[in-house]
């Protein structure tokens, strides 16, 4: 999105991105979940935040809850509010980045489109996209907010999976069967991730 005001220019801070890195003792990337709803992103993303502040390193969760209280509690769940919802937090991951944050972020970010717009805003190589590959059938099954059941009795409407789609990743950086293995097998697949790519020291 283009500002609405012209005049306005990023402004540069004095303190070089090898810098943060140096002080910090790791790199900073954004780790987009996605998945359904109940597919497990919050609990993931609590548990690879505490793994890696336990291993020295600082890590924020942007929750989709969370951020639709605060920073987002303007917008539904129609397309056009998903996506302004996808925008924002994308920013806000930027910003985080920039200040040598490792950030995960756990949203439904259904739409394809969505995503990849939010991987444009980060700078290249810093969006790692995170498929919570859980089937409907278990997150239906799990249910633990009961709005899978609320949905299929017509009381909430445009919910993902049953009355909204959700596109899954063509090629994800990182697939996590969260049906199949448990929160240490997918903690340390992306900490693992992290090791391979220099985000974190080897
Ligand atoms: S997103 O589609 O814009 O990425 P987000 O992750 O912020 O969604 O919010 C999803 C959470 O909002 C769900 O986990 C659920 O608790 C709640 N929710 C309420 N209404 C809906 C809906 N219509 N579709 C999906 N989730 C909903």
């Amino acid at each position: 999105m283009q500002p609405k005001s012209e005049n306005v220019v990023w402004n540069h801070s004095l303190v070089k991105p090898g810098e943060r890195r140096a002080l910090l003792g790791h790199g900073a990337v954004t780790l987009w979940f996605t998945g359904l709803s109940g597919s497990g992103k919050s609990t993931l993303c609590n548990a690879v935040e505490k793994r890696l502040v336990e291993l020295g390193a600082i890590a924020y969760v942007l929750d989709g809850d969370n951020v639709r209280v605060g920073l987002c509690a303007d917008l539904g769940f129609e397309p056009a509010d998903r996506s302004e919802n996808i925008r924002r937090v994308g920013q806000v991951a930027r910003l985080f980045n920039d200040a040598g944050v490792i950030v995960l972020t756990a949203f439904i970010s259904p739409y394809r489109s969505d995503r990849s717009s939010a991987r444009e805003i980060l700078p290249a190589g810093q969006f790692v996209e995170v498929f919570v590959d859980t089937p409907l059938e278990v997150c239906e099954q799990r249910d633990v907010k009961g709005l899978y059941a609320r949905a299929r009795a017509g009381e909430i409407p445009e919910f993902t999976g049953i009355s909204a789609p959700y596109e899954p990743p063509e090629a994800a950086e990182i697939r996590l069967p969260a049906g199949e293995r448990d929160v240490d097998w997918c903690v340390e697949r992306v900490i693992e991730y992290l090791r391979q790519t220099d985000v974190l020291a080897s």
